[in-house]
């Protein structure tokens, strides 16, 4: 009998079936809330309305708090599990999935989070009432490649984490 398969019987105060229920649970909640903004990064590329450009945006930032809650819940109960199963501490497939989890939110903080804070310094409009960047500039960085490195760098790194999580491939 093989730890990964009844992992119950090594588990003792939390059965093992509710901390994998929460870890798939908060998974399926980071990807649900970080759903806002994905679909913001693509919407506001065709809007050219300062004032929508800026609601819109401030849906997503509203989410951020929420993303952060369950990305540390998918986090901590993914640990939990390997300190449970403690045969899982010793997979390379574990240890991977959580570097690219922490991977993909540094580069996202370093591309993401800036990118969002351009276009909100960009919709900004002086007390004259002349908008800080012209149309035509405001156009050129929502319409930006970044927005792809931005999706790709999320997509595959969601992507991994779920391969390595259904496969656990032995290297
Ligand atoms: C494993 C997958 C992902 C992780 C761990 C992740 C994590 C993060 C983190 C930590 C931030 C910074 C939030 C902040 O402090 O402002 C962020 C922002 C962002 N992410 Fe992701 N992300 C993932 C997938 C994606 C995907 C697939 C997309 C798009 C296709 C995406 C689009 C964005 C956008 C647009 C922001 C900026 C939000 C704003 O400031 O309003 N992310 N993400």
């Amino acid at each position: 009998m093989s730890h990964a398969a009844h992992p119950a019987v090594y588990c003792c105060l939390v059965p093992y079936a509710w901390i994998r229920f929460f870890h798939i649970a908060s998974a399926i909640g980071f990807a649900g809330i970080h759903g806002a903004s994905i679909v913001v990064l693509y919407v506001i590329r065709n809007e050219r309305d300062r004032g929508r450009i800026e609601s819109i945006l401030g849906f997503s930032a509203k989410t951020v708090t929420a993303m952060y809650l369950t990305l540390v819940t998918v986090v901590g109960t993914g640990l939990w599990l390997g300190f449970e199963v403690t045969i899982f501490l010793r997979r390379p497939w574990y240890w991977l999935s959580l570097a690219l989890l922490v991977v993909t939110s540094l580069l996202m903080w370093f591309v993401a989070k800036p990118f969002a804070e351009r276009i909100r310094a960009a919709c900004d409009i002086r007390p004259s009432g002349v908008p800080r960047v012209s149309d035509e500039e405001l156009a050129m960085i929502l319409r930006s490649r970044r927005v792809h490195v931005i999706a790709a760098i999320g997509v595959i790194g969601l992507g991994a984490v779920l391969y390595l999580m259904v496969f656990r491939p032995n290297f």
